[in-house]
């Protein structure tokens, strides 16, 4: 296999095993205050025990996301040399940043871990706030450098090919800056809902369980409901944003998210189906009729680019539509799922019904593999830049012969990774189960 297509293929499987720490560690700090909060308003001690047993599976997390975040930044340095010498010149000030937001989010997770018990409670809320805005502002900073990948801004290239008239802050704020900062947290924040959901439906579905322990995981699954609600319907709002700055700054990878070969007034949106390069069409879609004129401009005449404005090898790979209508798709589901299951609660005034929570089962893993999805469609639809119209990625790789065993032997690690975390996970929380805690007399502060 050639050195460029493994070193982003080992690239891409560090970033996708890292990508679920990362957002488990952004999202389950706002589920433990959210936790934290519901017990200083209820003084229900159901909400102490929920946040103290989800940050024990946030500590155990946090390490492998720490170990496999520093992997990925050595992994950047040694697949892609070329890309890096542009990014030490122009984008190094996210990265600069994010050291002291990194700094907040572990000085804050090692009180709020080891002091909680002897800390009055407004002083734990604000150690888990402190928390979650070290662990949100360390994504915003990192995820800033991929957005500027997507839209590069804040430098100029002599003919010589040297970088010349940096300004950083112009970079910093990039044109996609915020609408992809925005959907990244929203995206993990959803994540983690559906996650906490998973885990309380599972849960729930058991047929052991004391009449204690139903109500606990009844008041688990409701909060995770509910932000995840929020946070589905939130990710969408601003997947339709960022899919418009796509139409103004990325038309190329809009084309080959939805399949557009000729560009087009009125021109539909296609739902499903797979890309045919010979027919030059979205096959066995669903097509919603002016739709994607609509979403790109917010007017059934507005002009979308297609592919054939472009040279084809400037195509992004075209199976792009069908990691984007993953995402899309499971987003939409999540959103129809959440939303249902809080009007049944209000209208039947009952717990959810069992086939409910099977479908919560699935929820979690859904929202994990469209974040993978997102990641993928927005990284393959850069292609074949690693800097969009700047530095193509046969120009940012490596030269190094040796990345093929690098590949199989890293990729073997995060299964292994995987599986090790999994079983400790499952191994403390059998080991420490919830009931007893509930006979525990809670510190006063
Ligand atoms: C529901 C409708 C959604 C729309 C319209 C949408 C739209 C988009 C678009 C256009 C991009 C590409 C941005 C770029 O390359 O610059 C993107 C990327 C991404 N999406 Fe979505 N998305 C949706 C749902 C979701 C869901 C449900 C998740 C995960 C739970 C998600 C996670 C991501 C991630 C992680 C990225 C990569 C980061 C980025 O570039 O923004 N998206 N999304």
């Amino acid at each position: 296999m050639d050195t460029v297509v493994l070193a982003r293929a080992l690239f891409g499987s560090t970033l996708g095993f890292h990508i679920i720490y990362a957002t488990i560690g952004v999202g389950v700090p706002v589920m433990i205050i959210i936790a934290e909060c519901m017990h200083l308003i209820t003084k229900d001690k159901h909400y102490a025990i929920m946040a103290k047993r989800w940050t024990k599976g946030f500590a155990i997390l946090l390490a492998v996301s720490i170990a496999s975040g520093t992997i990925v930044g050595v992994m950047l340095s040694l697949l892609f040399p070329g890309f890096m010498e542009i990014v030490g010149q122009v984008i190094a000030l996210p990265f600069q940043i994010e050291i002291f937001a990194f700094l907040i989010e572990a000085v804050f997770m090692s009180i709020y871990l080891y002091a909680a018990d002897r800390l009055p409670s407004w002083l734990r809320l604000v150690s888990i706030i402190s928390v979650a805005v070290g662990a949100t502002a360390s994504a915003v900073l990192i995820t800033d450098a991929h957005a500027w990948m997507n839209t590069p801004a804040g430098f100029e290239m002599n003919d010589a090919g040297k970088i010349i008239n940096v300004n950083p802050w112009e970079a910093f704020f990039n044109p996609s800056f915020v609408v992809t900062a925005i959907h990244v947290t929203v995206s993990a924040y959803m994540t983690v809902a559906f996650l906490i959901a998973s885990i309380g439906a599972i849960r729930l579905l058991q047929k052991n369980l004391t009449k204690e322990e139903r109500v606990y995981h009844r008041k688990s699954l409701t909060i995770a409901i509910y932000l995840g609600a929020i946070m589905s319907l939130a990710t969408a709002v601003n997947g339709h944003e960022t899919a418009q700055m796509l139409h103004e700054y990325n038309p190329r990878k809009l084309a080959g998210a939805e399949g557009l070969f000729e560009t087009t007034k009125y021109a539909p949106l296609s739902i499903g189906g797979y890309t045919s390069r010979e027919e030059e069409e979205v096959k066995f879609a669903i097509e919603v009729p002016y739709a994607l004129s609509f979403l790109a401009g917010d007017r059934f005449d507005t002009e979308v680019k297609g592919l054939k404005e472009y040279p084809e090898e400037l195509w992004p790979p075209l199976y792009i539509h069908t990691l984007f209508n993953v995402m899309v798709g499971i987003g939409t589901m999540l959103i129809g799922l959440s939303f249902l299951a809080i009007a049944l609660k209000w209208i039947r005034r009952k717990p959810l019904p069992n086939w409910i929570l099977a479908l919560f089962v699935a929820g979690g893993p859904l929202a994990l593999i469209a974040i993978e999805a997102g990641w993928c469609f927005s990284c393959i639809g850069r292609q074949p830049y690693t800097i969009v119209n700047v530095l193509k990625t046969t120009e940012a790789a490596t030269q190094s012969t040796n990345v093929g065993l690098l590949f199989v032997l890293f990729v073997s690690l995060y299964v292994l990774l995987l599986f090790a975390s999994v079983f400790i996970l499952r191994f403390y929380f059998k080991r420490h189960p919830v009931h007893p805690e509930f006979n525990e007399k809670e510190v006063q502060s």
